[in-house]
């Protein structure tokens, strides 16, 4: 299969008033439809590697190549027009507009797009019955439980049919049960829709949905692992890579089993 997504001899230095080297010579190719999760102890980069194949942040040094267009390269139009196209995000803190119903939170991408409304409805329709948010789209955010607003947030950042879906910690702000929904939600999207996926996460459970877990310690890549066949094998198999990947006993601390 094709690598869809290609991170070559990465490196980050932010340059503020200490100098500092937050990711080196990060490779690894992610296949079409491939779902993969990234840990590493807090402050190991994973969210500067995030920035930086999401385009929000510039590597100091290599490349990203994204179905086979470095966007890093594209002028400013272009790369929002990339980003906005290209790109899906699913954030930890849902950043769902509170001034808008839940239905006009998912349809926001297509209607900046300028999208038929007919087209619209029938998109939002279909996203919504596969994710079991029909009946509520008329509600607001504050009317809805923290597992209903990531659904709701999935299903704006997939309506657009993204090439490359990015998560960043998207169970961090919910219980266990809402967790295992939100993670049900994704591996189904990426099973059906075959849509690549890249999500960061400190919890091992939400990771167990990934196809494959990339380790990051000190801005290095440290370990991957493969899920074989079995879901609770690959949750015991990172859990042994993060014991001995040591770092912040917190990260631990958020364990749900
Ligand atoms: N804008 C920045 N300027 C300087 N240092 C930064 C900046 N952003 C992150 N860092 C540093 O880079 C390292 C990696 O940060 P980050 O990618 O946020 O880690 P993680 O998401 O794994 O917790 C940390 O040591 C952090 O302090
Ligand atoms: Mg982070």
């Amino acid at each position: 299969m094709a690598d869809v997504l290609q991170v070559q001899d990465l490196n980050k230095i932010y340059d503020g008033k200490a100098i500092f080297q937050a990711l080196t010579n990060i490779t690894f190719n992610v296949e079409k439809g491939e779902f993969i999760g990234v840990m590493g102890p807090s402050g190991s980069g994973k969210t500067t590697l995030l920035n930086l194949i999401s385009t929000i942040d510039r590597p100091t040094s290599g490349q990203v190549i994204v179905n086979g267009q470095e966007p890093h390269k594209l002028k400013k139009g272009k790369l929002a027009e990339f980003r906005r196209k290209e790109l899906g995000f699913v954030f930890q803190d849902f950043n769902l507009l509170d001034t808008l119903t839940l239905e006009e939170n998912i349809m926001l991408p297509l209607t900046l797009e300028r999208v038929d409304s007919g087209e619209i409805d029938k998109k939002v329709q279909a996203i919504t019955q596969k994710l079991g948010i029909d009946s509520i789209l008329n509600k607001r955010t504050y009317e809805v439980s923290g597992g209903q607003k990531q659904r709701t947030a999935i299903a704006r950042a997939i309506i657009h049919q993204p090439f490359l879906l990015l998560a960043d910690e998207p169970t961090g702000n919910l219980d266990s049960k809402s967790s295992k929904d939100v993670m049900q939600t994704l591996q189904m999207i990426n099973e059906k829709d075959k849509t690549t996926m890249l999500m960061v996460t400190h919890d091992p459970s939400a990771a167990s949905y990934c196809d494959r877990v990339i380790f990051i310690k000190d801005g290095k890549l440290y370990n991957e692992v493969y899920k074989g066949t079995n879901q609770k094998v690959f949750f015991q198999q990172i859990l042994d890579v993060l014991s001995m990947l040591g770092g912040d006993p917190d990260d631990l601390s958020t364990v749900r089993l």
